[in-house]
């Protein structure tokens, strides 16, 4: 292979089943700094839907190989071949055999933080998902299941703490020396990614869960000395969902005991091995003084998203990586559900939804659009996406939609019991709702193969001497890569009628049948919905719930807009319609601000605002939501094309101002009506009155008032608790220049002991949006807690100047790209996926006007360029400029 030639990708297609398999993997791990011996002794066996002959090929990767034993007596030289990525015996005996392999890695040389790494001198792993070659050789794909016992052995000094898989078997001193040792056994036969140990001086805490059937659990959660305190949510989050987990979906627990520990330096955010979950701190610890309401949340739900991986991922795995959705889509549904009932259903809808435009959407709608399941891949660790993850949760929400309640259980019981111990597929997945509600699933099944965001377009049509009322709609999709035509998709579209005075109508097609539980189904390009008695003019409320992600567009005029954000029964939609009138005046302000004319004035949307304001009724974390302003990204992506970051900035801080200047007494009153009453609790009802304070404070500030000013100042100072103190730390921050630094230096000075509570202060100031935001950030690369090895750090700075921040980082002079370009390459030497993350920011590059679109692609040609890139950022920039 020449030094350029870039190997083929995977494809679906090419899918094999393995020609031998692995019944029992034995590991003993010596751990060491530099050093680590891995014994791995493997059982195996030709796999009878393999093919007869075939030689034993295991994956490795930056492995030393030591020795090498088949069934005790070791390998002569020319019975194997070693490569870079692989170890081959040649001609293997057709029988079952045990394969010994010695080989030798440098934890503390491992940069990339997958495999056996060090993070603050704590030994652990990320296997998932092709980490476990870079222990020792393995058929490193997840169809191989085998049981695993793994002998641990460390410094007691370094590593008093040792964890391994599933359950602890017998631990003591190593005779005569200052190392101890620890065995673990997991009777769950598993995929090598879901292999983890963890070796290190780690304080922990303690609980006892009882299951349904009463079986006893020993919960721990592991963190670095001295952060036992902030462990306490997340225990709580967990115990919270082993119980939801047998309610809801009748899934048990199968291990004596569960630990988690959390490590600084993580590539993700959590990691669902067996029995031993490894968590990227930042959604572990929290305490009032350190954490905000959101943090909690998602401490909450990514406790939950591994812990259902133990039967959604761990117990039922993928047959090959294609499948990643299948545990990661649905696994992700059943925590929205999990934090939906702990917390307030409508609110968590509307944060999932705003997740899924934010970062989905634009994903479906560049250069790197690829179906729920994709069919082919360069890198699979570039497949960890929003597509796969938030669009495939949809996916498994629209089959709740179709099938109902408990259409859906039945479906989900199925495949629990029919699929327990396999490594699926989605047909599998598919084929058990089918078969457990009689229906044909194939045109639905299209959500999986088809990439990009249907584009629906309704027309309603009132007959009043028929009384009928007619909803016409039309689906299309539009071309994606590789993906030029597309098939129709079935849409289930929940839509209401929603009378004069505010009531739904009953929705009776004219064929007599009702549309069920409100859900029309979309199945052809064009279709007529008519539904009969309907003797005053309605207003429709459509896709209500958001039941299907598509990009929808009606001819609804704003009175009916603003009609329904009083007056819809579905919270969803009330929401959707005033953002709905935001999107449209900030769309029209932006084309005026480009062609120097005057911004409209945003009479409707006053109003909007105004009556939500005014709704005692009203869950104050709902009107928090419906207060805020559409995102700058948010309108961009409406806009779609030729698009002008700056333009949109002015039109968006100009409709700020109106706001705020048209709603001051009813955000004063309802600032003063929210003020906290007793001590901080990071439950849902009181971060919601937080929510709206803080709302109410900054549209306050948006007008720019001394007085309001003062206010964020005052609210600044007298926080309690990091979600007020952060808030009015942004505001300062963003909106009054001259109390910033000073703001700025103050809660440095607080919390610069607190890694994640600086990273919190650094993402702020790459966020600025002013020219100086880019010295800014490239002066805190330097500061004393900025570490490019740490990819917390590189996010929270880099990671948010180039998603956060439009009008810098498509900066007109190019520098902002020429930073992140930069920080790509430097980064890419280390550590690849974050540094392919990175680079993701230029998805939406050919939706710049000229100018900017022209040094986003000079950026991308760079690092296009460079020599010696990882086959991770040859993808995304390929892909980005293909
Ligand atoms: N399965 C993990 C989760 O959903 C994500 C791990 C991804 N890691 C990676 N290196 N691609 O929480
Ligand atoms: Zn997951």
């Amino acid at each position: 292979m020449s030094r350029d030639a870039v190997p083929p990708p995977v494809r679906l297609g090419d899918y094999r089943p393995p020609d031998w398999l692995v019944d029992t993997v034995h590991l003993d791990v010596r751990l060491h700094p530099s050093a680590a011996r891995i014994v791995a002794r493997l059982t195996m066996r030709p796999n009878p839907a393999g093919r007869a002959g075939s030689p034993i090929v295991l994956d490795g990767d930056e492995l030393s190989l030591k020795a090498i034993t088949l069934d005790g007596v070791p390998l002569a030289g020319t019975a194997y071949v070693v490569t870079p990525t692989a170890l081959t015996l040649l001609a293997p005996p057709q029988r079952p055999l045990t394969l010994e392999i010695e080989t030798v890695v440098n934890p503390s040389a491992n940069t990339k933080l997958m495999g056996l790494y060090r993070s603050s001198g704590t030994y652990c792993t990320q296997c998932e998902a092709e980490g476990f070659r870079r222990i020792t050789y393995f058929p490193d794909r997840p169809d191989v299941l085998a049981v695993y016992t793994t002998r641990i052995e460390a410094e007691r000094e370094e590593a008093p703490v040792l964890l391994g898989n599933g359950n602890p078997v017998e631990s003591g001193a190593v005779e005569g020396t200052s190392r101890h040792y620890a065995v673990w056994h997991d009777p769950w036969p598993k995929p090598c990614y879901l292999f983890a140990l963890v070796g290190g001086r780690l304080d922990r805490i303690t609980e006892d869960f009882v299951t349904a059937t009463g079986k006893k659990v020993a919960l721990g959660i592991y963190v670095e000395p001295g952060k036992t305190e902030r462990a306490g949510y997340a225990m709580d989050a967990l115990k919270r969902s082993m119980r939801w987990d047998e309610e809801v979906f009748g899934c048990e627990y199968d291990l004596d005991v569960f630990n988690i520990v959390a490590v600084a330096d993580f590539n993700m955010g959590a990691m669902e091995n067996k029995g031993l979950n490894i968590f990227n701190d930042k959604y572990v610890l929290a305490s009032p003084q350190t954490a905000t309401d959101a943090d909690y949340a998602n401490i909450e739900a990514i406790i939950a998203h591994e812990y259902f991986h133990n039967w959604t991922g761990n117990r039922i795995t993928c047959r090959d990586w294609f499948q990643l959705c299948l545990k990661e889509g649905l696994t992700v549904f059943r925590d929205q559900e999990f934090s939906a009932d702990a917390r307030s259903r409508p609110v968590k809808r509307i944060s999932d939804v705003r997740l899924l435009k934010g970062h989905q959407f634009p994903e479906d709608a560049g250069p790197l659009a690829h179906p729920v399941r994709p069919d082919s891949y360069r890198e699979i660790n570039n497949f960890y996406t929003a597509t796969v993850y938030e669009k495939g949760a949809e996916v498994v929400r629209m089959l709740k939609t179709l099938l109902g309640e408990e259409g859906f259980r039945a479906g989900m019981d199925l495949y629990l019991d029919r699929h327990d111990g396999d490594a699926a597929t989605v047909e599998d997945f598919l084929t058990c709702f089918a078969d457990a509600n009689g229906v044909d699933l194939t045109q639905f099944a299209l959500w999986y193969a088809q990439s990009g965001t249907p584009q629906v377009t309704v027309s309603g049509s009132w007959d009043a001497a028929a009384r009928s009322y007619r909803l016409d709609v039309v689906q299309t999709l539009p071309p994606t890569p590789g993906q030029s035509e597309k098939q129709p998709m079935l849409i289930p579209l929940a839509v209401g009628l929603v009378g004069p005075d505010g009531q739904d109508l009953p929705l009776t097609l004219d064929d007599g049948s009702n549309a069920e539980r409100g859900v029309l189904l979309v199945t052809q390009p064009r279709q007529s919905f008519v539904f009969r008695d309907i003797a005053q003019r309605p207003v429709p409320s459509l896709n209500r719930g958001f039941s299907a992600p598509v990009k929808l567009s009606s001819d609804m005029s704003t009175a009916d807009l603003l009609f329904l954000a009083r007056h819809d029964s579905d919270p969803f939609n009330r929401f959707d319609a005033a953002q709905t009138i935001a999107l449209g005046h900030l769309v029209e302000a932006t084309a005026a601000a480009r062609a120097g004319a005057d911004l409209p004035a945003p009479d409707a949307l006053v109003a909007a605002l105004g009556a939500t304001l005014d709704d005692g009724t009203l869950d104050p974390a709902f009107v928090a939501q419906a207060l805020s302003i559409p995102s700058e990204t948010d309108v961009a992506r409406e806009i779609g094309e030729d698009v002008d970051p700056d333009a949109i900035h002015f039109a968006r801080t100009t409709l700020r101002q109106a706001v705020s200047a048209a709603l001051a007494p009813a955000l004063e009153a309802a600032y003063i009506r929210h003020a906290p009453s007793g001590a901080y609790s990071p439950e849902a009802a009181s971060a919601g009155q937080r929510a709206l304070r803080n709302t109410c404070l900054d549209l306050l500030a948006a007008g720019g008032t001394a007085e309001s000013l003062a206010r964020a100042q005052a609210h600044f100072e007298t926080a309690d608790n990091m979600t007020d103190r952060f808030f009015a730390l942004s505001l300062l921050a963003h909106a009054a220049p001259q109390a910033r630094e000073a703001a700025l230096a103050a809660f440095h000075e607080r919390f610069r002991d607190d890694p994640l509570v600086v990273d919190k202060w650094m993402a702020l100031q790459a966020q600025i949006a002013e020219p100086q935001a880019l010295e800014r950030v490239r002066g805190l690369t330097h500061h004393a807690a900025f570490a490019w090895s740490n990819p917390n750090r590189v996010r929270a700075l880099i990671g948010s100047f180039a998603g956060l921040n439009p009008t810098q980082f498509h900066r007109i002079d190019g520098a902002g790209h020429e930073l992140v370009a930069d920080a790509v390459i430097d980064i890419d030497g280390r550590n690849p996926q974050l540094a392919a993350r990175l680079l993701a920011a230029f998805k939406s590059w050919r939706s710049l006007e000229p100018v900017r679109r022209a040094s986003a692609e000079a950026a991308l040609r760079r690092v296009a360029d460079k020599p010696g890139l990882s086959p991770d950022v040859t993808d995304i920039v390929g892909r980005s400029l293909g």
